[in-house]
This record gives structure tokens, sequence and C-alpha cells, in this order.
């Protein structure tokens, strides 16, 4: 199985547009040892030909563009994308569906049913998509039952409701529903490794750190390094939780989870990090806070086979 991280950057990107945070104007002047990222999306493959793209992040066409293994041309219209499956219905895991409309034939389309109620109510994405390429719905269970799919063989998808919240333009929105947000592990059958992706984590549940206990690979909510942070650089009157992340430090937070996993060989990645967190900051100290606890932060085309 493998696994190629197109976006590791929160909602936004890195740097965001707009933004004049230390991290994101220092990272454009060039005064910061940083690395632009692209927004939240990984893809997961089987053949290294066909591949599951998991969230359709804003910055779609570009990671394509970045990633040649993703275009196999064997028609004159291809795609290595043979599935798309969203893991929320947040603008920055959606708003890329719109992006691969020109396909020839429906596009295979995997949620949940609520995120499916979204993206034809809320954000209507696939009623727009019906004018275009048309969506092949497929529902993702979350009660246990694994999922598979055709362009993954020797892949088992196990998805796991996360307690969170659904979108702002949600009509339950007031009324979180199973289902709004799911944690994957993706088992390669062969080898029986296990990758764990949850890049919205707002609260380590048990069933979901019995699944964190369980991986080779981990890679989970990386978005703040405070709770507090977009409150503090008065750029959100949000805290991390108030969004459905954990925050890497204080207690309960995201680097003593990890401390209090030990499986052997373990990789323990931080993914969709918010612009202004510091760990984006290379030669800085959390991240050699990090480093000590033997934590890495994900970059855009960090690759992972197991
Ligand atoms: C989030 O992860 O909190 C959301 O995706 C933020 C956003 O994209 O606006
Ligand atoms: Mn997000
Ligand atoms: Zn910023």
């Amino acid at each position: 199985m493998k696994i190629r991280v197109l976006g590791s950057s929160a909602g936004g990107g890195f740097p965001q547009w707009n933004c004049n945070c230390r991290n994101c104007d220092g990272v454009r002047r060039g005064t910061l040892k940083a690395t632009p990222r692209t927004q939240s999306s990984i893809v997961v493959g089987a053949n290294g030909e066909d591949w599951l793209l998991v969230n359709a992040s804003p910055d779609i066409l570009a990671q394509i563009a970045a990633h040649p293994e993703l275009q196999p041309a064997r028609r004159a219209r291809d795609s290595g994308i043979a599935a798309v499956l969203t893991m929320d219905a947040q603008i920055d895991h959606v708003t890329g569906l719109l992006m691969l409309r020109e396909r020839d034939t429906p596009l295979p389309l995997y949620t949940t049913d609520v995120v499916w109620q979204d993206l034809s109510s809320g954000f209507p994405v696939t009623s727009i998509l019906s004018h275009y390429c048309g969506v092949e719905r497929h529902r993702v269970p979350f009660d246990g039952e694994a999922l598979t799919i055709p362009a993954l063989a020797g892949v088992r998808i196990e998805a796991l409701a996360l307690s969170s919240k659904a979108p702002p333009y949600s009509p339950h929105r007031e009324a979180p529903q199973p289902g709004d947000n799911i944690g994957l592990s993706f088992v390669d059958t062969h080898s029986g490794k296990r990758a764990f992706y949850a890049p919205g984590l707002g609260a380590i549940e048990p069933h979901v750190m019995a699944a964190m206990r369980q991986a080779d690979l981990l890679l989970v909510d990386g978005t703040c390094w405070t709770n507090d942070e977009m409150i503090q650089l008065g750029l959100s009157g949000k805290t991390a939780a108030d969004m459905g992340h954990l925050a890497q430090t204080g207690a309960g937070g995201m680097i003593e989870v990890l401390d209090s996993i030990d499986r052997p060989g373990v990789r323990k990645v931080l993914i969709h990090i918010n612009n202004t967190n510091p760990i984006l900051v290379e030669d800085g100290p959390e991240r050699r806070v990090l480093a000590e606890h033997g934590i890495e932060v994900a970059r855009d085309g960090m690759a992972f086979e197991l």
C-alpha cells in the first residue's frame, strides 16, 4: 500500500492568500525557514497507477500537476484518480470535486450518508456535478463494516465516527450527527500494516485511541500548537477545540496522546497544519520539542509504503 501526502496544510493553505501572520509573511518573504503547503489531501494506492483521493482540496489541480504518478495517460482523457472519498463536507475537503468535472464517466464518490446530505444541500456540489460528469454515489459505513474499493485491490478501509461538527453551511450544524466527520484506517491485507488518517480529531475517544494504537503510521490532526493560538494572534475568536481540532500542547493534547502510543516502529506524523502553527518553522523550538517526542511534521509530497 502506498500513501502520498498531496496537501499537508489546513484550510487556507500556507501561506494563506490574505494572511500576514509571522509564518505566512515570513514564508512569502523568504525570511523564515519554512516550506509552503497546499490544502488537506492524501492519495492511497495499491498498484502505483490507480489512486483513491482522500479529500478533494481546493488545490487539487496544482497537486495533480505536482505528482506525475497521478497522470498515467492511458487514454486521451484519463487520470490516476480512480475514486474520491471525502471525510467530511468542509470546504478544504470537497471544493476540489468541482475541478474534476471534465471526466467522461461519473465520478465515484465515497462519503457517509450525512456528508452526502450536506453535499446535496448546504454545499450542493453533487447537484452541480450532475450537470457535468455526474457522481456515482458510494456509502462509507462506519459501524465496524469494512469498505473495499475496486481500484485498491488488497486494501481494506475501516471508518470510524469522530465527535465533531458539520460545516457552518450544513442544515444540521447545530445538531451533530455520527458520520459528519470520520477517521480512516487503511489496512494492507497482505502485509497487515495499518495507517490511520484523521486530519480533524477534536477528541480522542476510546474507539479512536484503539484504532491509533493498532496503526503503523499515524497521520493525525496537526492544526494548532496551542488551543488559543488563533485568538492570541488576533486572527479569530475560535479555539482549536471550537473548530474540532486537538492542539498539540497542554494536558491531554496531541503530544501527550502520541506519547502514550509505543507500538514498535510506529511513525507519528502531524498533518492538516494551520498556517499559524509555529511547528511550520523548521528551525524553531517547537520543532525540536516534536523531534524529542519522535513526532514528524507532514509536508506535501511525503510518501509512505506500508
Ligand atoms: C477545519 O478544518 O477546521 C476547516 O476545514 C476550516 C476551513 O477550511 O475553513
Ligand atoms: Mn480543515
Ligand atoms: Zn498565516
